[in-house]
């Protein structure tokens, strides 16, 4: 019997010391095999246990047991030490690299169209124009009629039109018949507005025209508007919009909604007026077609064109945009390739 407790309690130093030396899961689970698995050494004096009598046997029995609880025990928490090392081997092997380049964090941004509307917007604004939101699915009348084309004036060619399967709806081909909405609205009061909004053409599609295309409208109408108050607020628009001391000039043109009608040009954003690629050696770009509003126009929207005068002005965003980031295809706007989308915006 007294052996038996002997071979026990070594059993358990040898058992404790051995459980110290292991360092790895595997190694643990080896020890439990030695110790205390269905082969262990625990188990096989367990077994011897029977050989004892019936007085001895409960006393064995139970520092047996205790002997096997505080192996178990201590297992445990070997185990659990040995998890925590393993961890952290683990970690200094697939260790982060700090010196790696981290993950670009995207962030979203405005449209160029939409940033360069809003800078337009924004400028004239500043000189009193509200923003008037007119419709994109028009009637022939308002695209064209009202706005003095006539049935079959050429000029109606040059605004190639999509049409839809209701008579006279077209989707517009520019902004300008929101001036009749706006003079319509508002008549007899004064207006200063800006129209912005997307236009449609049956063009073919290059670098330089596309289906879908956004255009700003101005209409300014009242008793005493002329020519000069045209030309101050488009040279202070191309000074807020192009920079400080930009000069513009004026080219005559045709448009059946003014009379007389302008083009007008910047002098070239890139050379200054010198000639260079972008402005192709002329030294001038153009912005954008204005005029003085046509009395038949005006008559048109509700006023009394012996009692009332104004101007307009239209000019594409994209080409606003173009000119000013030097993009040299509009097809890049609607293609939504972030590449540029991200440069642009
Ligand atoms: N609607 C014309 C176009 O799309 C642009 C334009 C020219 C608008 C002269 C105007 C204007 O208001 O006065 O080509």
């Amino acid at each position: 019997m007294s052996t038996l407790l002997q071979d026990l309690e070594q059993l358990r130093q040898e058992a404790s010391a051995a459980l110290a030396q292991t360092h790895s899961t595997e190694e643990s689970e080896a020890w439990y095999r030695e110790y205390l698995g269905r082969q262990g050494k625990l188990t096989g004096m367990l077994r011897g246990l029977g050989q004892l009598s019936k007085e001895e046997r409960p006393v064995a029995g139970q520092v047996a047991n205790t002997v096997k609880v505080a192996l178990e025990t201590a297992l445990q928490a070997r185990q659990e030490q040995i998890k925590q090392i393993e961890i952290e081997r683990a970690l200094s092997a697939e260790g982060i690299d700090v010196t790696l380049p981290g993950r670009p964090q995207t962030v979203g941004k405005l449209h160029p169209t939409t940033a360069t509307m809003r800078e337009i917007l924004d400028i004239f604004g500043q000189m009193g124009f509200q923003v008037y939101d007119a419709r994109e699915v028009e009637t022939d009348d308002y695209n064209f009629g009202l706005l003095n084309f006539l049935p079959g004036h050429p000029a109606r060619d040059m605004q190639d039109t999509f049409f839809t399967t209701t008579p006279d709806v077209i989707l517009r081909t520019h902004t300008s018949p929101g001036q009749i909405h706006a003079m319509r609205e508002y008549a007899p009061a004064p207006i200063r507005v800006v129209l912005p909004g997307k236009c449609f053409r049956n063009e073919d599609v290059t670098a330089r025209s596309e289906m879908m295309f956004y255009q700003v409208e101005g209409l300014a109408v009242g008793r005493n508007i002329t020519f000069s108050d045209l030309k101050g607020v488009l040279l202070n628009f191309a000074n807020m919009m192009y920079g400080e001391g930009r000069k513009i000039r004026f080219r005559k043109s045709y448009f059946p909604f003014t009379e007389p009608s302008v083009e007008v040009d910047v002098d070239c954003i890139l050379c200054g007026g010198k000639g260079c690629r972008i402005c192709k050696q002329s030294g001038w770009l153009e912005i954008l077609g204005a005029g003085m509003v046509h009395p038949t126009v005006l008559q048109n929207g509700g006023y009394d064109p012996a009692e009332f005068s104004g101007f307009a002005f239209g000019m594409g965003i994209e080409r606003q945009t173009m000119l000013k980031r030097s993009v040299d295809d509009i097809r890049y706007f609607y293609e939504n390739d972030v590449r540029f989308l991200d440069r642009v915006g």
